[in-house]
């Protein structure tokens, strides 16, 4: 495994082929998910041209639903790992993995219409192989493997989906008829926080870059906390590049031990260390200059997001920071980020409970905890929101 967690996307280089390359691998130029539908081909006038324009559109939403399915009895079936050995016939594969030929092949071919395979022509048959570059995210094992995701998809979220009629019926208010926050169980975060560790890189070059220009504390001891840690890939990665920082991980006792072993695998385990504790019991220590709430408060309700920042609050140093990347909800609600996040809100109501919060409603958290916004940032699927002691001005450095 290779990990590269130093590629960023700001390294991506389009280049004259109309390809993007990244890390010597090509990429659709525009980086979409191969479309589906040539809309060139639907006339702008005549009878019922919108609705049928439309029709397309939400018909094309609706077959999203066949990339999981197919991508993840591809994955139960082993097809990734065999692929992944060379190029292999649809014989190959189906004697290899013990299925049925034609059924195989059409697999193989609608994974290649996803562009996750690669097929050619040997001969008489064709030969499918799956390319480096989607390898670490479709084998078990690496650093940004999707594997836990698709656990996770199987063991929560089809049925989830499947019962959101009933869920936005119901909503998602305990007996007392109080808002809950997201509970899936530990085991099922044992799978989640593994198959999201692809979202910490870009977090961690954004953050990294803002603090050292910011001239906030590069150089100096940091005692970074990251609350709710899992894999504790954050913290690990800032370790890697600010030498002198600590870290701690907080998470429950089934996760912590993932994010020792990783921090191990990363070199850094004489820098980081996993604490086992239910974050609602306090014991976070004080006087921590970075704390991390990362993909914590979609989790959260309105008043369990406010206790959240408050007990960060607690246990911030003078002049240290809070930093929250998540699905926050911008103003500006045509933002990528911003769509993605009224989506993972949906996706969160469906497993039971949480939401996408607004910048506003940070605002307000931070306000009521003493703290105060200090900036956004940007990353691909989050906004970052870095936060200050009131009136504290140790960031950005005078
Ligand atoms: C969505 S995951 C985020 C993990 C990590 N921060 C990241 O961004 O990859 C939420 C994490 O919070 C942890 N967590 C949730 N409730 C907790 C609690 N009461 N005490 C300790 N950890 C908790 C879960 O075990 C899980 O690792």
């Amino acid at each position: 495994m290779t990990a590269s967690p130093s590629v960023s996307p700001l390294s991506a280089a389009a280049r004259s082929d109309g390809a993007r390359h990244v890390g010597g691998m090509s990429f659709r130029e525009d980086d979409s998910i191969r479309p589906l539908v040539d809309y060139s081909k639907l006339s702008a006038d005549g009878t019922g041209a919108s609705k049928i324009r439309a029709a397309h559109q939400v018909y094309e939403h609706l077959v999203s639903l066949w990339a999981p399915a197919i991508i993840e009895a591809a994955h139960d079936l082993g097809f990734f790992a065999e692929l992944a050995t060379g190029p292999r016939s649809v014989d190959d594969v189906a004697t290899a993995r013990t299925t049925d030929r034609r059924a195989t092949r059409v697999m193989l071919d609608a994974l290649y219409a996803y562009g996750l395979v690669t097929k050619s022509q040997d001969g008489r048959e064709h030969r499918y192989a799956l390319p480096e570059a989607y390898r670490e995210a479709l084998l078990p094992g690496g650093l940004f493997s999707l594997v836990g995701k698709i656990a996770h998809d199987r063991n929560v979220a089809w049925s989830a989906w499947s019962n959101l009629a009933r869920t936005v019926r119901r909503g998602t208010r305990d007996e007392s008829g109080d808002d809950r926050a997201n509970g899936i169980s530990e085991t099922d975060y044992e799978d989640l926080v593994t198959g999201i560790n692809f979202w910490a890189p870009p977090i961690v070059d954004v953050l990294a870059s803002t603090l050292t220009e910011n001239g906030w504390k590069a150089g100096e001891p940091v005692s970074l906390l990251d609350v709710g840690c899992g894999t504790g890939l954050y913290g690990q990665l800032l370790l890697e590049r600010f030498p002198h920082w600590r870290a701690r991980g907080i998470d429950a006792p089934r996760i912590v031990p993932l994010a020792d072993a990783q921090a191990a695998r990363l070199g850094v385990q004489d820098r980081f260390s996993g604490v086992v504790r239910d974050i609602w019991q306090g014991g976070w220590g004080e006087d921590a200059d970075l704390i991390l709430l990362n993909n914590m408060i979609h989790l959260q309700t309105e008043e369990s997001g406010q206790k959240l920042l408050q007990a960060a609050a607690n246990a911030l140093s003078g002049d240290g920071l809070v930093c929250i990347a998540d699905q926050v909800v911008i103003p500006d609600e045509e933002a990528p980020q911003s769509r993605f996040a009224m989506l993972f809100a949906a996706s969160m109501l469906a497993t039971g409970g949480g939401d996408a919060h607004s910048l506003a409603t940070c605002d307000r958290w931070l306000a009521a905890a003493g703290l105060e916004r200090a900036a956004v940032l940007d990353a691909p699927m989050h906004k970052i929101v870095l936060a200050r002691r009131i009136g504290q001005s140790g960031f950005p450095a005078a």
